[in-house]
């Protein structure tokens, strides 16, 4: 896994992991974001609220290099950056699981997690599918996540939505990511799979991955995240610690952005 060496953190201060300045995105004439400001500390768990069509999975794109923002700067360990694709961003550390997974529902448990990169063997010069490695890979991928799966040769399509979700992490955790970005990660799931799939999101702390995470379901962003984020049509009306939070405080916040946001266009 990605550690950010101590003596680098020493040489740079206070210098933030990801740091995104007067980011502004139009789609057509809808204003998706309107100059937002955001920083990620090395490590940190982030929480991205706000009503929909507030822009917060615009703002994630931006910073998975899916959307291109018109105007605004990125710095990634205090370096400019400027990604125009999802790859651009994946080879500086930065992953992002969307909303709708991504996954291919007919290949197995672990065809998911290393698709694209199967390992393969040469049998008389014909390249195949090294079954043996792809699962004992897979293997250790899952259980470093403590993710519980009951066949990594089951075909996605017969997991549950929780069971999905972990793949999908799994996966992106195997291109070691700094940053993992999370869309709706428990929109979908039952409650008793909720808790999981939270606890893995917290485990990723352990493998010194910062993760920003969006939801809609306020419970699970205040029991994961460091810091907290409130959109309101495309700008940031809030920032606060989750520790200094309360439920009900959030979600005041939350409803009360609109004048928020009229008053000051900022925290
Ligand atoms: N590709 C696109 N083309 C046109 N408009 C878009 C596009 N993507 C987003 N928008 C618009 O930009 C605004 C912000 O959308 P975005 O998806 O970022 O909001 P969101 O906060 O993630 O909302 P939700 O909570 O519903 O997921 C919305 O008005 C949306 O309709
Ligand atoms: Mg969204």
């Amino acid at each position: 896994m990605f550690a950010p060496s101590s003596d680098l953190i020493l040489r740079y201060g206070n210098m933030q992991l990801l740091r995104l300045e007067g980011i502004e995105k139009h789609f057509g004439k809808i204003q998706a974001l309107r100059g937002v400001d955001l920083d990620l500390d090395y490590g940190e768990a982030l929480g991205i609220v706000g009503d929909n069509g507030a822009g917060k999975s615009t703002l994630l794109k931006i910073m998975s290099g899916a959307v291109v923002p018109d105007h605004g700067r990125i710095f990634l360990d205090g370096n400019d950056v400027h990604f125009k694709t999802p790859r651009e961003a994946r080879a500086r550390g930065i992953e992002m699981v969307y909303q709708d997974l991504s996954l291919c529902e007919t290949l197995t448990v672990a065809q998911n997690v290393f698709l694209g990169r199967e390992p393969v063997k040469r049998i008389i010069g014909v390249r195949l599918l090294d079954k043996r490695e792809l699962y004992e890979k897979t293997q250790h991928v899952l259980e470093e996540l403590k993710i519980k799966i009951p066949s990594i040769r089951a075909q996605v399509k017969n997991l549950s939505g929780g069971q999905r979700q972990a793949v999908a992490i799994g996966r992106a955790v195997t291109f070691k990511p700094k940053i993992l970005i999370l869309d709706e990660p428990t929109a979908a799931l039952a409650v008793r799979e909720v808790q999981k799939v939270l606890d893995l999101i917290n485990s990723l702390k352990s493998h010194n991955i910062a993760t920003i995470l969006i939801s809609h379901r306020l419970q699970d962003v205040m029991s994961v995240t460091d810091r907290v984020v409130v959109m309101y049509e495309g700008k940031k009306v809030a920032e606060r610690k989750t520790s200094a939070l309360k439920l009900e405080e959030l979600i005041n916040l939350i409803s009360q952005s609109e004048s928020v946001s009229r008053r000051d266009g900022s925290e």
